[in-house]
């Protein structure tokens, strides 16, 4: 990798407008330094920064988006509550020296007058996110459509954790024909098993104390089919444990591990894929079969 300049210790530099965008990749872009992109909603972390991570060890220079895209969240959803925690986001990616802050206002991205969004199919259909959060994967793909062309990056960086929408948006770069290669990273998680979210902090104690079983049953389950067992009836136990627990079941499903079409029989890249509800929060993993 190139040598980075002074600017690149200490706090990262945060941008909110476009020219000052565009001045920063321009330096980069002259030099000739590769430019990886991770899109976030902020509420940073260790997942999130497993992706920061990443990024440093496959490009020169590395852009933070933080932003709580308005046309992903319903409006029976939590965007008024989602958590905003920006200086101590800022404080975790200058540990990583983490280049730059992407932090555009909401009129930034979407100016008055705003009328467009993209509406992805394939994955984006597959009966799973889509069937309970029917606007999420429209509002993903146009804000991440206008990041990649925001800052034009050679890598975007994604997590397993959202599985769909990492099919969807790395779809989505091929489709328009963006130069921005899509990386997956696995799902990190708490140490009895629970993926971080930034929604977990909703969970009460008791709550918290419940949610670590949907990891339990994706794992049971994906050794019952990975050794042969039926599918049916070990997705059929598996649901009747998640609800037995309390919790409200959306969907727990195995499909095909990259076009996420339905499984009847184990033939191909298999993925385990569960939402559901704890309360007032909803919670969503997945694991490899
Ligand atoms: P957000 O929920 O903030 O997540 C940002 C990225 O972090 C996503 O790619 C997500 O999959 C990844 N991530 C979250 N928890 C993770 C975990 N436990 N392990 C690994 N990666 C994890 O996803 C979004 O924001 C938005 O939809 C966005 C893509 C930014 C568009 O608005």
């Amino acid at each position: 990798m190139s040598g980075k300049s002074s600017t690149s210790k200490g706090s990262p530099r945060v941008v909110r407008t476009l020219p000052a965008l565009a001045r920063a990749l321009a330096r980069w872009r002259a030099r000739g330094e590769k430019v990886a992109l991770v899109p976030t909603m902020g509420a940073l972390h260790a997942g999130h920064l497993a992706l920061v991570r990443t990024a440093q060890r496959c490009a020169d220079r590395v852009i933070v988006s933080i932003f709580v895209n308005p046309t992903q969240f319903a409006a029976n959803e939590d965007l008024g509550k989602y958590p905003r925690t920006f200086p101590r986001d800022i404080v975790e990616l200058a540990k990583l020296k983490a280049d730059l802050v992407w932090a555009p206002a909401v009129e930034t991205m979407y100016p008055p007058g705003y009328a467009t969004r993209i509406l992805p199919e394939g994955a984006a259909l597959a009966g799973l996110e889509d069937a309970f959060r029917p606007l999420f994967f429209s509002g993903v793909a146009t804000v991440v459509a206008k990041l990649f062309l925001q800052c034009r990056p050679d890598i975007a960086v994604f997590g397993e954790k959202d599985y769909q929408q990492l099919k969807v948006v790395t779809r989505l770069a091929r489709d328009l024909g963006l130069a921005t290669r899509v990386i997956g990273v696995p799902i990190v998680r708490e140490a009895d098993g629970l993926a971080l979210s930034s929604r977990n902090r909703y969970l009460s104690l008791s709550e918290r104390a419940v949610a670590p079983l949907l990891y339990r049953v994706l794992a049971d389950c994906a050794k019952q089919i990975a050794v042969g067992g039926l599918i049916g009836p070990a997705l059929n136990a598996g649901r009747a444990t998640i609800m037995e627990a309390g919790l409200v079941l959306d969907y727990l499903e195995l499909r095909h591990a990259e076009t996420l079409a339905p499984m009847a029989a184990g033939n191909g890249p298999m993925r385990l894929l569960v939402a559901a509800r704890l309360g007032k929060t909803r919670l969503i993993d997945n694991v490899a079969v």
